[in-house]
């Protein structure tokens, strides 16, 4: 570094993102073992605001984080952990001491996944603060944004971008990678921008097993290699039936993933079955409704109990009143949050 500057400081607003072909298993430094496919959101989000002050070099991270306004010792060691590993890119990191905030545009203990919008605005707010720092733009920012998103948390690196993202090499998208993930809103039908995700709180709170462990768990899984078959030939069908619109089809893969996904937690050497009772009555319901109504909804799951419930603009009137008449009281508290295919991360300028 030639000048070190005195102080630097960004905020940027990051979404969540959904899962339609799951990200589960991984090798080395969050390399995934094998490609997702997935959409941000646009009302789950984190802001995230950080802070560097220049200061004599004790080495090691010297950090004060605040969530929702308040200490986090928890997070904060794992933030400290975080960038400890992304002071070998960005090395002014250990000369500043920083003073990171964050809040989430929804409740932390929902059960609604917040790694992917935490990381991925604290990996955005690194290159923005790395530019300033040092004067050397990025050749590509949001590739090093997505990439040290992934090191955080694997699903973080799709949030950097909005629409659509896939993650992962797969010889069905030329430009595809496993240390970042590529936008493929250009390989999509219009009427695929159009989904809405009601996100149905069955129950709030952590969940049983974190992702970490989970992803553990496929490490001695007597079905691993065959899953990364399936998900491999399902990111290739899936990029197919993105392009063409074929909204059956959608609903079939969808669906399919996500049941396999918890499958394989009810399947492994340690298991865990993540969906509750209300989970199953819930799917039951969708599936009545497609039957009865014709209309294309979907679910999806997370490695949790709540539902992602998918349709297109087009039904979402029909959709809501349903939700609001006969999954309600499914729902933990009678919660659940509506979201749209996000636009991506926004930095706020004050
Ligand atoms: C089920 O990205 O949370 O949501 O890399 O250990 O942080 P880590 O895991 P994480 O795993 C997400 C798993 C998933 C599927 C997905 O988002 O693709």
């Amino acid at each position: 570094m030639t000048q070190a500057r005195e102080s630097a400081e960004c905020t940027w607003k990051s979404p969540s993102n959904i899962a339609l072909v799951k990200y589960w298993g991984k090798r080395d430094e969050q390399i995934p073992a094998n490609p997702s496919i997935s959409f941000s959101l646009d009302r789950a989000t984190t802001e995230t605001s950080v802070k560097a002050v220049n200061r004599s070099n004790d080495g090691g991270i010297s950090l004060n984080f605040t969530f929702e306004q308040q200490p986090n010792a928890a997070f904060e060691e794992k933030l400290k952990a975080y960038l400890t590993k992304a002071a070998r890119e960005f090395t002014w990191l250990e000369q500043y001491h920083l003073d990171i905030a964050s809040s989430n545009t929804f409740p932390h203990s929902s059960g609604i996944a917040s790694s992917a919008s935490a990381y991925s605005a604290v990996a955005l707010c690194l290159c923005t603060l790395h530019e300033e720092i040092t004067g050397n733009k990025l050749q590509d920012f949001y590739r090093k944004a997505s990439t040290w998103a992934r090191i955080g948390s694997g699903s973080a690196c799709r949030s950097v971008y909005g629409g659509f993202t896939l993650w992962g090499k797969t010889p069905h998208l030329e430009n595809s990678s496993d240390e970042y993930a590529v936008g493929i809103d250009h390989l999509i039908h219009p009427v695929f921008q159009t989904l809405k995700d009601t996100i149905l709180i069955i129950e709030k709170g952590k969940k049983a097993v974190s992702s970490t462990a989970g992803h553990a768990l496929l490490k001695h899984h007597p079905f691993a290699s065959t899953r990364y078959r399936i998900a491999g030939e399902n990111t290739a069908h899936l990029l197919a039936i993105l392009k063409s619109g074929d909204l059956d089809a959608f609903v079939e893969l969808v669906e399919a993933e996500a049941l396999m996904l918890h499958a394989l937690m009810m399947t492994s050497p340690t298991p865990f079955i993540l969906m509750k009772p209300n989970t199953l009555a819930v799917i039951e319901k969708i599936k009545d409704f497609r039957n009865q109504s014709g209309i294309r909804l979907l679910f999806t799951l997370d490695a949790g109990a709540n539902v992602h419930l998918l349709n297109t603009e087009h039904d979402n009137d029909q959709v809501q009143y349903f939700v609001r008449n006969e999954l309600i009281g499914y729902c933990q508290n009678q919660s659940y949050f509506c979201n749209s295919v996000g636009k991506g991360p926004v930095q706020i300028t004050t």
